[in-house]
């Protein structure tokens, strides 16, 4: 295959794009005086001062996820949840109307849902049936207009680890970017494709804290990759896209890594103890095997369990829907007594 070159991938509007100069980030040093920002010198009327912008490119929080990652702060981009990276990267390298990306159902929504927006083709070559990739069907879905595969693994909804040798014979043959989403990852025992991004350039790893992390509500999802392919993002994104109280509340989040191991461990346990559960059901046909915090389960009709659950005040998420997942409701691992209510509940379903 030819040298990978990202600049070929991207869209003509933005390699021309000057992009916006805020005041934050035109001035770095040690001054006295900011009255450049058209801020209110005055304050905020809230507990904490949140009259002056936010650093534009998160340092500090980045210094912290450098230290945790093992990878360099300019390798790490911060978006307003995962969604914002999947939006920027559609809207850096994909031409609406004229380019394409291949995601494979059934997974996370959001790829295909981010690719209509911004009027791009999402081919779809779904996961064979046991949840791994059709690494032929990618590779001849393909043309000269592909610029990008989502790979999601942990997969949501189906929750088990993609093979990562067909991830790896992607990377090596697909002449666009590869995203891996990997906002699961720490519920598994696979590793992060994380070390690999020193080896393909064309590689975008993403995570997020909504999960593991326990901070969905501060909205902050990860992108992890070249400079070149993170300068892009830079350029494109909203100056102020992560606000100051979501940096602050991170940075003292991020500290706390043994109480989120704690929390893992936890979760994988209930994971193992609803799954044992789970057994007991004749209505249950298939508990997938998973390795995140959820977990995919068929059952004789979907349609119905979910409404007897939803009369008990118990919310889970019915995928019947979506391809290969037919009858299947997606359960997330909730806390032990959550838990507990929802194998109760299930006792009393005939
Ligand atoms: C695979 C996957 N990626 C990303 C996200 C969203 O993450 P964030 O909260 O960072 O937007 C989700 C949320 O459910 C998800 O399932």
């Amino acid at each position: 295959m030819e040298k990978f070159d990202v600049e070929k991938l991207v869209r003509e509007n933005i390699k021309k794009l000057k992009s916006y100069s805020s005041a934050r980030s035109e001035y770095r040093g040690n001054a006295e005086v900011f009255i450049d920002a058209n801020e209110n010198a005055y304050g905020s009327p809230s507990e904490e001062n949140y009259n002056r912008y936010p650093d534009p490119l998160q340092w500090q929080l980045k210094q912290q996820i450098s230290n945790i990652k093992g990878v360099p702060p300019q390798n790490i981009f911060v978006g307003n949840g995962s969604d914002e990276v999947i939006d920027l990267a559609l809207r850096i390298f994909c031409e609406p109307k004229k380019d394409n990306v291949i995601i494979c159902p059934p997974t996370y929504g959001m790829y295909k849902v981010c690719a209509n927006i911004n009027d791009v083709e999402a081919r779809e070559v779904f996961l064979t049936p046991d949840f791994q990739l059709d690494v032929e069907g990618i590779l001849s879905a393909t043309d000269e207009q592909t610029k990008l595969l989502f790979i999601c693994s942990p997969n949501n909804p189906t929750g088990n680890d993609l093979n990562r040798m067909d991830i790896e014979l992607l990377l090596n043959n697909f002449s666009g970017l590869v995203l891996i989403d990997e906002a699961y990852i720490n519920f598994s025992m696979q590793k992060t494709f994380i070390p690999e991004l020193v080896e393909y350039e064309n590689l975008i790893v993403m995570q997020t804290l909504s999960k593991a992390w326990g901070l969905a509500g501060l909205r902050l999802g990860l992108a992890f990759a070249s400079e070149i392919i993170l300068d892009l993002f830079n350029k494109v994104k909203p100056p102020y896209n992560i606000n100051q109280s979501s940096q602050q509340l991170a940075i003292k989040a991020l500290a706390n890594i043994e109480e989120v191991n704690n929390n893992i461990k936890n979760i994988v346990q209930q994971r193992n103890w609803v799954h044992d559960q789970l057994q007991q059901f004749k209505f249950v046909q298939i508990i997938y095997s998973s390795d995140a915090n959820f977990i995919l389960v068929k059952v004789d009709d979907a349609d119905k369990l979910y409404q007897y659950l939803l009369m008990n005040r118990i919310i889970v998420r019915n995928r019947s829907k979506e391809p290969l997942c037919e009858n299947c409701i997606r359960i997330t691992i909730g806390t032990e007594e959550e838990n507990q209510k929802l194998i109760n509940a299930l006792k009393n379903y005939a």
